[in-house]
C-alpha cells in the first residue's frame, strides 16, 4: 500500500470535521476524502442496524475510492461499528475514536472518576464504559446522553442562556456535588459536535475539571498508528489536499462544515454521491 494514497474518514454529516481538522493540524501533508453521510444524519438516535448499515456504506464508499486507511471519525458509529467493520474489510486498517480518548482520559484522571457526554446510541451501546474499564478497573464512569448538544451545535449556538440551560440540565445531577468532591475529575466529549461547546461546558463546570476532546485525541493517535505499522508510512508530499463527500445538500455542507473546521471549504472540493 503506497503512503501516497488519502486517509479516508466518514461521519454522520458535519460533526467529524472537528476530527479532520485535528488531522489536517497534526499530518498536514496528507490528502484526505471526508465522507459526510448527511442524506443520513443523525446517527445518534437511531436503532444499532441502521448506524450498521450506514457505516458499512460509508466504509465500501472509501475503500472504493482506494484509500489506505479508514477513520470512523464519528462516536456513534466507532460505538456500534468498528469491530464489525474492521472483521467485514480485513484489507485495510480501520480506526475508531473511542479508544484514544479512553487511553487520555485513563492517564489523565487522579480519582477514576469519570464522565462520559455521547449521543443516546453510544450511551446505551456503553463502549466507553467497557474501553474505560478494561483499561481501569477501579473507575466510576457517569454515562449521560446528551441528544440536545447535537441540535444546538447544529444550530451553531455554542454559547449563550440556551446553551447553558442544557448543559445544566444534562450535567447539574453529576457535578453539583462538588462542594463534596465527589463530582467526576474529567469529561470525555465522546461526539464529535461537541467540541464545539468545549468553553462554555467548562466555564459551567469549572477549570479544575479535565476535558478530553475525542478528535484531538484520535487525530494524535491515528498520527502515532501511521508511523509504526509497516505499510502505512506518513506521506511526506508538501501540501495535502482534503475532497468532500456528501449524500445530500452540498450548500448546507458547506455552510455549517466551515464552522466545524474553523477554515473556509472550497465549493469545488465537494462532490454530491446519491447512495
Ligand atoms: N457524529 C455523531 C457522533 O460523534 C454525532 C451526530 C449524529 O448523531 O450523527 O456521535
Amino acid at each position: 500500500m503506497s503512503k501516497e494514497l488519502p486517509i479516508g474518514l466518514f461521519d454522520s454529516g458535519v460533526g467529524g470535521l472537528t476530527v479532520l481538522q485535528e488531522l489536517r493540524k497534526v499530518m498536514p501533508n496528507e490528502d484526505y476524502i471526508y465522507l459526510g453521510d448527511t442524506a443520513n444524519l443523525p446517527y445518534g438516535t437511531k436503532t444499532e442496524e441502521t448506524i450498521y448499515r450506514y457505516a458499512h456504506q460509508a466504509t465500501s464508499i472509501l475503500i472504493k475510492r482506494g484509500v489506505k486507511c479508514v477513520l470512523i471519525a464519528c462516536n456513534t458509529a466507532t460505538a456500534v461499528a468498528l469491530a464489525k467493520l474492521q472483521t467485514s474489510f480485513p484489507s485495510i486498517p480501520i480506526f475508531g475514536v473511542i479508544e484514544p480518548s479512553v487511553h487520555e482520559v485513563c492517564k489523565k484522571t487522579k480519582t477514576h472518576h469519570i464522565a462520559v457526554l455521547a449521543t443516546p446510541a453510544t450511551i446505551n451501546n456503553k463502549a466507553y464504559e467497557k474501553s474505560i474499564l478494561k483499561k481501569l478497573p477501579t473507575a466510576r464512569v457517569e454515562n449521560i446522553s446528551c441528544p440536545l448538544f447535537v441540535s444546538l451545535v447544529e444550530e451553531a449556538l455554542f454559547q449563550g442562556p440556551i446553551v447553558d440551560g442544557v448543559i445544566h440540565r444534562y450535567l447539574d445531577h453529576a457535578f453539583s456535588s462538588q462542594i463534596t468532591k465527589d463530582s467526576p475529575d474529567s469529561i470525555i466529549l465522546g461526539c464529535t459536535h461537541f467540541p464545539l461547546l468545549k468553553n462554555t461546558i467548562q466555564n459551567i463546570v469549572g477549570q479544575g475539571i479535565t476535558i478530553i476532546n475525542s478528535a484531538e485525541a484520535s487525530a494524535n493517535h491515528l498520527k502515532k498508528d501511521l508511523h509504526a505499522k509497516n505499510k502505512l508510512y506518513l506521506n511526506t508530499k508538501k501540501i495535502g489536499s482534503t475532497h468532500f463527500i456528501v449524500t445530500d445538500d452540498p450548500q448546507k455542507f458547506l455552510n455549517t462544515g466551515s464552522l466545524f473546521l474553523k477554515d473556509p471549504i472550497d465549493k469545488k472540493n465537494i462532490e454530491l454521491l446519491h447512495t
